[in-house]
Order: C-alpha cells, then sequence, then structure tokens
C-alpha cells in the first residue's frame, strides 16, 4: 500500500468537516427534542461490546452477525464494535436493573454503528443511528405512537413521499407454525434454491425471506405469509396497531413480505422509505419493531420491547439542503493594533448576546479582509482602522444589503446585536 492510500479514512467511514457536521448538529438536536417531547431519556452505551451479546440478540446466521462484524480478541475476549443499538441498551437496561425500577422505561441514542458492508452511497461502514427503545410496554398503542412520531418528524424536516410498512410477525408460537409451514413449501423445491438459500433450510429458514438471489424471490412469491398462521392475540395485537394508525391519520401499507435483517423481532415490524432528495437504492431511512423476546433470553425477567433507528446519513441525504443560519455572522476587520484590542472586546461582548462574531487579527489588507469575510457569509463586518478609534466609531458593512454606516462604538454592541439578532436586546442577565 503507498503511503498515500495508507493514510486514507478506512473505506466506508467518513470524516465530517465542519460545513457538514453543523447540519448534523441540528439534525441531531431536533431528534433529541423529538424523543425529549416524547418522554425518552438518552442513554449512552459503549461502542464495544462482548461479541456473544450480538450473537444471542441479533442472531448468529443473520448477515449482521455472520459476515459484517468487526470483531477481535482483547485480555482473552471476543469483543465486537456494536454493528447496533438495540442490543447494547437491552444490555445496560439488566444490567442496571431498571426492570425492578420502573414499569415503563424509554430510551433514546445516537451514534455510530459499524458494519462491514459493501459501501455505496447510503450505505457505509460506519455509520451513525438515531434510535428509541420503549421496555414494559405490550403496545400496540406505542407501537402506533413511534411511527407517526418518527412521520411527524420526517415531515419536519421537509422529507415528504413517505412509504410506511407496517407488518406483524406473530409471536414465538405463530414463527415456529410458519417456520413449519415455510419449509414444508420449499423443501419439494429446495433444489431450485440458491446455494445459501439451502443451507438456511437447515440452520435458520426465516432468513430465506431476505434473499438477494431473483430465483429465490421468484420461488417465495407463491410461499405462503406469516399472516395466514397468526394467533388470535397476534391479530387482535395488529388490528390494534391500524386502529391506531388510522385514528391519529397516519397513512401506512400492510405488506406481509417484510423482512427485517435481525432476528429478534416479534409481532410488529415497521420500515419508512422515500424516494426524497438524494437518496439512492438504500432508501429505508428506519426500521423497527417489537422484540418482546430478547430482555428474557438474555437472562432477564419477560420485558415486552419495541424500538427503531434511523439512518443519519440517509436522513441528511433525503432532506432539503438547508437555508442560510438564522442569525449571521458579525466579522471584525481591525486594521491596526489599537483597533484589535477594540474589536476583540467588542466581538466577545456580542457573543455574551448569542452573536456569532469571528476577529481576523492576522494585520491584512482591508481588500484581504472583506474577501475574507464575503467568503465566510458573514452578515456584517465592521471596519475599524486606528483613525476610527481615535473618534470612537467604527464602519459597520451589511453584506446583504451592501449598505454602509458608522456607529459609535460605546453603543456598537447594542446596535450591532440588534441588527443580526432581529430585536431588542438588553444586557446579559438584565430583564427584557
Ligand atoms: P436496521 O434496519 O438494521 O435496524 O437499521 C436501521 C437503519 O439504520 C436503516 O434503516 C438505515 O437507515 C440505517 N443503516 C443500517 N445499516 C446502514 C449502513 N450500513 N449504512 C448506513 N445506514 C445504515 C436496526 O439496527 C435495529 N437496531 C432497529 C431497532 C431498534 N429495532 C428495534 N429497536
Amino acid at each position: 500500500m503507498g503511503k498515500e492510500s495508507l493514510f486514507r479514512a478506512v473505506k466506508g467511514m467518513n470524516d465530517l468537516l465542519p460545513a457538514e457536521a453543523a447540519r448534523w448538529q441540528r439534525l441531531e438536536r431536533s431528534f433529541a427534542e423529538t424523543a425529549r417531547l416524547h418522554g425518552y431519556g438518552e442513554v449512552r452505551t459503549p461502542l464495544v461490546e462482548r461479541t456473544e451479546l450480538f450473537v444471542r440478540s441479533i442472531g448468529e446466521t443473520t448477515d449482521v452477525v455472520s459476515k459484517e462484524m468487526y470483531t477481535f480478541d482483547r485480555h482473552d475476549e471476543s469483543l465486537t464494535l456494536r454493528p447496533e443499538g438495540t442490543a447494547s441498551a437491552a444490555r445496560a437496561y439488566l444490567e442496571h436493573a431498571v426492570h425492578g425500577r420502573e414499569p415503563v422505561t424509554r430510551w433514546y441514542y445516537v451514534g455510530p454503528m459499524f458494519r462491514a458492508e459493501r459501501a455505496q452511497r447510503g450505505r457505509y461502514r460506519q455509520f451513525h443511528q438515531a434510535g428509541c427503545e420503549i421496555y414494559g410496554d405490550r403496545g400496540p398503542g406505542c407501537d402506533a405512537e413511534i411511527i407517526d412520531m418518527l412521520r411527524t418528524f420526517f415531515g419536519e424536516l421537509g422529507i415528504s413521499a413517505l412509504d410506511v410498512r407496517v407488518s406483524s410477525l406473530g409471536g414465538r408460537e405463530a414463527r415456529t407454525a410458519y417456520r413449519d409451514r415455510l419449509v414444508a413449501f420449499l423443501e419439494p423445491r429446495a433444489s431450485e434454491l440458491s446455494e445459501l438459500s439451502r443451507q438456511r433450510l437447515v440452520s435458520n429458514p426465516l432468513r430465506i425471506l431476505d434473499s438477494k438471489d431473483p430465483g429465490d424471490q421468484a420461488l417465495l412469491s407463491g410461499a405462503p405469509s406469516i399472516h395466514d398462521v397468526l394467533t388470535e392475540d397476534d391479530r387482535a395485537h395488529f388490528d390494534g396497531l391500524r386502529r391506531y394508525l388510522d385514528a391519529l391519520g397516519t397513512p401506512y401499507v400492510v405488506d406481509g413480505g417484510m423482512v427485517r435483517g435481525l432476528d429478534y423481532y416479534t409481532r410488529t415490524v415497521f420500515e419508512i422509505r422515500s424516494d426524497a432528495g438524494e437518496l439512492g437504492a438504500q432508501n429505508t431511512l428506519v426500521g423497527g419493531g417489537r422484540y418482546d423476546g430478547m430482555i428474557e433470553s438474555l437472562g432477564g425477567p419477560p420485558t415486552p420491547a419495541i424500538g427503531f433507528a434511523l439512518g443519519l446519513e440517509r436522513l441528511l441525504l433525503a432532506m432539503p439542503s438547508a437555508g442560510p443560519e438564522a442569525h449571521g455572522t458579525c466579522f471584525f476587520a481591525p486594521l491596526g493594533d489599537r483597533a484589535t484590542e477594540v474589536a476583540l472586546g467588542l466581538a466577545r461582548d456580542l457573543r455574551k448576546h448569542g452573536v456569532r462574531a469571528e476577529v481576523d487579527s492576522r494585520g491584512g489588507s482591508l481588500k484581504s479582509l472583506l474577501r475574507r469575510a464575503n467568503g465566510l457569509a458573514a452578515r456584517l463586518c465592521v471596519v475599524i482602522g486606528d483613525a476610527e478609534v481615535e473618534r470612537g466609531v467604527a464602519q459597520v458593512k451589511d453584506l446583504n444589503e451592501h449598505t454602509q454606516d458608522e456607529v459609535a462604538l460605546d453603543r456598537a454592541v447594542v446596535i450591532l446585536a440588534d441588527r443580526l439578532l432581529g430585536s431588542a436586546i438588553t444586557a446579559p442577565g438584565g430583564v427584557a
């Protein structure tokens, strides 16, 4: 490997430079606010867990566990970079015995996940999810609330053309019955299946539904549906979900063929897709569902649970590009030492009002300073020369309006803040 390629980011893992990071921050803030309004508190878990946690919860034969995990040994333990957040959150929920303290728990998280997938637009090896998990609520009220919350959130972000898909995978009983039916259907046709699906017919037949092989998919089009074997309770749960969604006016499509890539799901599953913005083939923004058996399978008490995760990269691709920042920057162009002293003090006082201010104290020419102010898309440029300091004034250029006027230095902070924030300003700590 040449020197150049050695010092490139790892394939499928991206740097975020400040201009783009600002969009991320806005998105993360609005997600956190939406979650807070719905009663979720933030949980932060380590990026690394014992490999066994993911094997047990996500399922050994899933693509994620069998092919995509970043796993390594350290101090005689097999550790893995988390490929998703649900297993880690469940581990933390159990480890801290949260179930013993509160009947219902609502957590949200935002952070990087790692899967060694084939990288392409919208699919990365380090990607970022924002997710929510609810423990202790059997639903289907909270199932509907989650789906409606997401639809509203996407609407607020300006993402249109949403395709909301819901289904039920039933509980343990229905899944066992379905597994048997599917095997009975596929076994006589096993020779027509792809190599991988033939293996799965023995190891985990339900995963065959996930096959990308066109021949498998053609065969599966005649396969029985999981909806045929739902128990009465499963069906009542699913009917309840649909009733609540209808009552909320949330459009959705029932998609009996939906398969999620993780083994832990029971009953409600859903995905939201969109063709908006620059999303390509990877157009699933969110995946989620119920996993009523996971907490128990990890050694806890029987605890119903549901959650979702959305891909932040995909959301940003789907979102319309953001408008300019609500309030512009105030750029200071001091020409000389004394002017720099004054500018540093004014900028500090302006920031106390919440104004973004930047002083360019490199000592350049007025022309180069103005070029920089324009490059930063600053709203105001405050030019102060030593002569202005003598007279106690500064020249203020409005770079949007292309106007210029002179303001007194002792009134400059209030005047500039007022122009940038567009409302009457009082001294910090003062009463408006
Ligand atoms: P998932 O469907 O594997 O579910 O991922 C959820 C979302 O994460 C996807 O819809 C997508 O937006 C994003 N995503 C997944 N893989 C990648 C990737 N390689 N590159 C970019 N984005 C990606 C889960 O992870 C479950 N933990 C969701 C959940 C929470 N279910 C219950 N609670």
